[in-house]
């Protein structure tokens, strides 16, 4: 499937889009973005993304180039001139344009692009159930940059991930400083103990996940018992089940954490879930209400 992209006003082939080399985003990771999923033809969630985008802005001094009621517009335009009806959007707003030094007062226009394409984070093979490894690279402490910004710099997460390679698992999770589990490189984490769901506190320093978010109230509305509390690695694996979640992974199951096989394979709450995230999928994107 080609990959498009809306920037400066028009949409063209991915291939064909540029920004210039002095953009602070490339040369400092000085920007936020967001990854959405369209479905149906339509941006799943499109509001919350919109709104953290606008709160990673200005929790980075960054003007907004438009409105969040243009910037949706830009989304749905990308949405309806992409040739399939479900896929992967990436929406970027860096610093701009500015001089070799880093300061951000001479980037004098933020630029905003949007790429529409596919995006699998696990091969197929892999859904059956990731290897997870607990990395030793620490998720960096909200005090240094609040993870809730979600920034166009992913070093701390490329670095737990390539330890995650390193040593043949698919995915890493991080500890805080305090040790406390945090996040994986590029979603949320929860664990499945004695019948009850668990995942980090925002205050563990993650990204406000809208997957995660939406996995909560689902639970909630099912009458799942949910908890939202500090866990160590003890509690990972100890875990009956565990999967992750996020705009691009989805939901993935974890088969292993260190080499350990997670304690129920069968994953009785894990299916149950997403089965209950499919059918939310489809009441928000396929015509019915949200
Ligand atoms: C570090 C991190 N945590 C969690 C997530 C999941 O967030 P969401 O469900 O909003 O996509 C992401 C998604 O990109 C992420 O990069």
């Amino acid at each position: 499937m080609e990959t498009l992209c809306w920037i400066n006003h028009r949409v063209v082939p991915a291939d064909q889009a540029a920004i210039p080399v002095m953009d602070h985003g490339l040369l400092y990771g000085d920007g936020i973005f967001e990854g959405l999923r369209f479905y149906h033809g339509r941006v799943f969630k499109l509001e919350q993304h919109l709104r953290r985008l606008e709160r990673s802005a200005r929790a980075i001094a960054l003007q907004l180039p438009y409105p969040l009621d243009e910037i949706a517009s830009i989304l749905n335009q990308v949405v309806t001139q992409y040739p399939a009806p479900s896929g992967y959007l990436r929406l970027v707003v860096t610093r701009g344009a500015g001089n070799l030094g880093i300061n951000p007062r001479h980037c004098r226009q933020p630029s905003l692009f949007v790429i529409a394409g596919s995006l699998q984070v696990v091969s197929a093979a892999a859904r059956g159930g990731i290897d997870l490894h607990l990395a030793s690279t620490r998720r960096v402490p909200a005090e240094c940059l609040d993870p809730r910004v979600k920034s166009l710099n992913y070093l701390n997460n490329i670095l737990a991930r390539i330890e995650a390679h390193q040593v043949g698992a698919d995915e890493a999770v991080m500890l805080n400083t305090r040790g406390f589990v945090t996040e994986g490189t590029v979603d949320n984490i929860f664990i499945v103990d004695g019948g009850v769901l668990a995942t980090p506190p925002l205050s563990a320093g993650i990204l406000d996940g809208i997957t995660r978010g939406c996995i909560l109230e689902i639970a909630a509305r099912a009458g799942i018992a949910c908890v939202e509390r500090a866990l160590t690695a003890y509690d990972l694996l100890n875990a009956d089940e565990c999967f992750l979640s996020g705009t691009g992974a989805e939901l993935i199951a974890v088969q292993s954490i260190d080499r350990q096989p997670l304690r129920d394979p069968e994953r009785p709450l894990f299916h149950r879930i997403e089965r209950l995230f499919q059918a939310h999928i489809e009441e928000c994107c396929a015509g019915l209400v949200c």
